[in-house]
């Protein structure tokens, strides 16, 4: 049989419009001006249906630390194509493994601290999250969680309570366990979180653990403090709960570093994003302790999926971890973030409008005082070839998160657009 390939000389508006016939009205944004499809991408830049190259500024919401087509991502597909027995491309997910999941594992392992040691993979982010709840209710045997203003875990049912948007949850509000979970100001007090700890432990849902991300990514790039964080630690340990790191945003080399559980005596942590390299996995690792809430599988695990542990997945991801550690990504991050902040906070003092260039690493955001002002820039980047995302809670914030590997000249090409089209306003 002959596949071909799907398209010709097809408009951006024109696949849109295609696109508004059978896909449902909410899924997918389509700007009523300068209409963009993604047709083509290499590293950090991507070429729309009409041959348009853009400067991505997003890297797949900092799912790929490598790049678009990254190395890693080509070695496996030749690995497909050339082998006369192809690597397993299906591995029936908890009922055998393949090895490219173990050694998945086994990476991730290497690269957490080592009181990190049992993992479970699942697909997306939210997924991830997902497991480290159902951890915490296994292993404390209640169903309280604090959670932070702005705090961002995905958007499944189970979780969607953890997630502090109105607007995601309203809709489902009567689905909702609502009522177990407590949302505090980021770096409040420690006396506010002890306070919600006393409230949750007087109700019948008792307190299961906290669940925090080191740097807020969708709530405009907010960074929770590295002593306040200890102290919610020493909270968890002190009534026998537990603490959740949501790294799914700034794990494996994003803020600098491979997880800020090298830093604090966290529980479990959730990853996801960066590494799959582009690809559908991710994974939470913990406290063996905590870790063995779950029973021995008895050929069908409790929590599980289809394809979970993905094998073509695990391998382009651990592929992906492993350069991210071998090329130094997480601490180039750092610094090349730190000067590109600096950089913005020049290029950027004349104009009225911005108000905070900030972030850790490669999670980068330029705060507005006007709200819906980075939605606005996002559709007028577009047109001038760059892409990037507003953040926060009433779109004021630009989220600039590049590949980890972005060459400098690109960056800061596709920067001083953005910095022309800020000061022109
Ligand atoms: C911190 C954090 N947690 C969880 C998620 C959800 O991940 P996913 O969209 O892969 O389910 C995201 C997504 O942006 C995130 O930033």
């Amino acid at each position: 049989m002959n596949f071909q390939s799907s398209t010709s000389q097809i408009s951006n508006a024109e696949w849109l419009k295609r696109l508004s016939i059978v896909e449902c009205r909410d899924s997918t944004y389509r700007p009523r001006t300068d209409p963009i499809v993604f047709k083509k991408a290499l590293g950090s830049k991507i070429w729309d249906s009409e041959g348009k190259q853009y400067y991505d500024l997003c890297a797949g919401f900092g799912a790929l630390p490598l790049g678009h087509n990254s190395e890693a991502l080509r070695y496996v597909c030749e690995g497909h194509l050339q082998n006369e027995r192809p690597p397993i491309d299906h591995a029936m997910g908890d009922v055998y493994p393949s090895e490219e999941k173990i050694i998945f594992l086994e990476t991730l392992r290497s690269a957490l601290p080592s009181h990190l040691t049992k993992g479970c993979v699942a697909l997306s982010g939210g997924q991830s999250v997902e497991i480290a709840v159902k951890t915490a209710v296994l292993f404390t045997k209640n169903t309280g969680f604090i959670v932070f203003d702005d705090g961002y875990h995905g958007l499944d049912l189970g979780i969607l309570p953890l997630t502090a948007r109105q607007d995601f949850r309203m809709p489902f509000k009567d689905w909702l366990p609502e009522t177990s979970v407590i949302r505090l100001p980021l770096n409040c007090d420690q006396s506010i979180v002890s306070q919600a700890i006393d409230v949750l432990n007087s109700k019948s849902c008792g307190f299961a653990g906290i669940l925090v991300e080191p740097v807020q990514g969708r709530a405009g790039i907010k960074t929770a403090n590295i002593e306040w964080l200890k102290s919610l630690a020493g909270l968890t340990k002190q009534h026998q709960a537990v603490l959740i790191f949501d790294e799914v945003f700034t794990g494996f080399g994003r803020i600098g570093s491979i997880t800020t559980a090298s830093q604090i005596d966290v529980d479990l942590v959730c990853f996801g994003k960066a590494i799959g390299g582009g690809f559908p996995i991710s994974a939470c690792f913990g406290r063996e302790s905590v870790m063995n809430a779950w029973p021995e599988s008895t050929g069908e695990a409790l929590h599980t999926g289809t394809f979970f542990g993905h094998p073509f997945a695990a391998h382009v991801g651990r592929l992906t971890v492993e350069a991210i550690l071998k090329q130094g990504l997480a601490q180039r991050s750092l610094v090349l973030g730190e000067e590109v902040r600096q950089v913005l906070r020049n290029k950027l003092s004349s104009s009225e409008y911005v108000v905070d260039v900030r972030g850790v690493g490669l999670m980068i955001g330029i705060e507005f005082n006007k709200p819906g002002f980075a939605a606005q820039l996002m559709d007028l980047a577009r047109p001038l070839g760059v892409i990037v995302l507003p953040s926060g809670s009433t779109g004021s914030v630009l989220s600039l998160t590049p590949a980890l590997n972005i060459s400098e000249a690109e960056l800061y090409e596709a920067l001083n657009i953005l910095c022309s089209l800020v000061i022109a306003f």
